[in-house]
């Protein structure tokens, strides 16, 4: 109270969400290790899903409002990545967005890519053979002193599917830039939690189901305003139009000036259920989910007698493995032998060391 007996006003700070408060929003069952898999949904999310499908159910409303979730998803995607949403475009696959560059690479182009490249970033390309465009694949440790003046296109993964390794991210982009190369990256094993100079790359794609926690169904693409210049909006449709409820009907050709000129119609429901994750996301901020996802990886890692390491997957191999965890109700991706967990905000220490008691007693 001040001299005249006034309750004097505080100025409230607004609490930062921290990993551990965020935690409380989500539903898991214990042992959820396999968000490289698909993710998992926080309440909100989950709960807007819920009454957008009993509104379609009963006819309540018209599209638009759930529409609103697309533009939403939009301008937050963007800024997990650091881009503007004017060079933004959603999608429904990550396959389908690299199939759109693809598509637009002249005849003949040399494109590089790591031989265990997940296929969504390299059937795409391998696709175009027949107008001699040539796909070379190396090894993940190769690629970098791969990049000569004969590639055209350097198509990676940020982080790699099947192992968990991180990319020489800025090294691959300075070696592709000194070699005239468009960089083609998919970060969907990557984006919501790695940090990244994303905008640095020509094209970035997302699928939004994994470490993004949405449904199924939705996709994003960075591209870059000098790549556009030479895509073509091979989807083009009204909801890539400039003014969207002017382009139901007829000519003239009317595509937005921007990167919506590459959407396609979204899959409304998936992104009613991915606005409040990806919001949730931006609330939190990607260090605090990258510091809580790699000490929860190493501290597996360590478990296993293994030294630290810079990524939020891991893969190893461990015989009997997949009994072992299936016995104590670990869900974990268990493949050829090799065991591949990973680790997202909701995961907590429980879960880890619940997965290396089954795996080392
Ligand atoms: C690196 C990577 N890219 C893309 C996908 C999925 O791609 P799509 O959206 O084309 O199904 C996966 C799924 O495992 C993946 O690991």
């Amino acid at each position: 109270m001040d001299v005249d007996g006034r309750v004097r006003e505080q100025a409230v700070e607004p609490e930062k969400l921290t990993v551990r408060s965020a935690q409380r929003l989500w539903d898991a069952a214990p042992g959820w290790l396999n968000t490289a898999s698909y993710g998992l949904p926080p309440r909100p999310a989950f709960q807007a899903l819920q009454a957008a499908l009993d509104d379609w159910r009963h006819g309540r409303t018209s599209w638009e409002g759930w529409d609103e979730s697309t533009t939403r998803s939009r301008n937050a995607f963007a800024r997990l990545i650091g881009a503007s949403a004017s060079d933004v475009t959603v999608g429904g696959t990550a396959a389908g967005l690299v199939g759109m560059v693809a598509a637009s690479i002249p005849d003949g182009s040399t494109v590089l890519a790591p031989d265990i490249e997940f296929t969504s970033n390299l059937f795409p390309w391998m696709v175009h053979a027949d107008r001699g465009v040539t796909v070379r694949t190396v090894s993940t440790a190769d690629l970098l002193n791969a990049i000569d003046s004969d590639v055209d296109v350097v198509a990676f993964s940020a982080v790699q599917s099947a192992t968990g390794e991180v990319a020489p991210f800025d090294r691959i982009v300075a070696a592709a830039r000194a070699n005239d190369a468009l960089v083609v990256v998919d970060a969907t094993q990557a984006v919501g939690w790695l940090p990244q100079n994303w905008t640095s790359a020509d094209v970035v794609v997302v699928s939004a189901y994994k470490w993004l926690m949405s449904p199924r169904g939705t996709a994003f693409a960075y591209l870059s305003p000098s790549a556009r210049q030479h895509l073509r909006p091979m989807a083009a449709n009204w909801y890539a139009g400039e003014d969207v409820h002017a382009s139901y009907y007829g000519p003239p050709l009317r595509l937005a000036g921007d990167a919506r000129a590459f959407d396609v119609s979204p899959a409304w429901l998936n992104w009613v259920g991915l606005a409040p994750a990806l919001e949730l996301l931006v609330e939190l901020g990607v260090d605090q989910v990258h510091a809580h996802n790699v000490a929860l990886a190493n501290r597996f890692r360590a478990g296993l007698g293994l030294p630290p390491g810079d990524s939020a997957i891991v893969s190893t191999d461990i015989p009997g493995a997949e009994s072992s965890l299936a016995e104590a109700g670990i869900r974990a991706a268990v493949r050829g032998g090799a065991v591949r967990v990973s680790f997202h905000l909701y995961t907590t220490e429980a879960d880890v060391d619940a997965a290396l008691n089954a795996l080392t007693s």
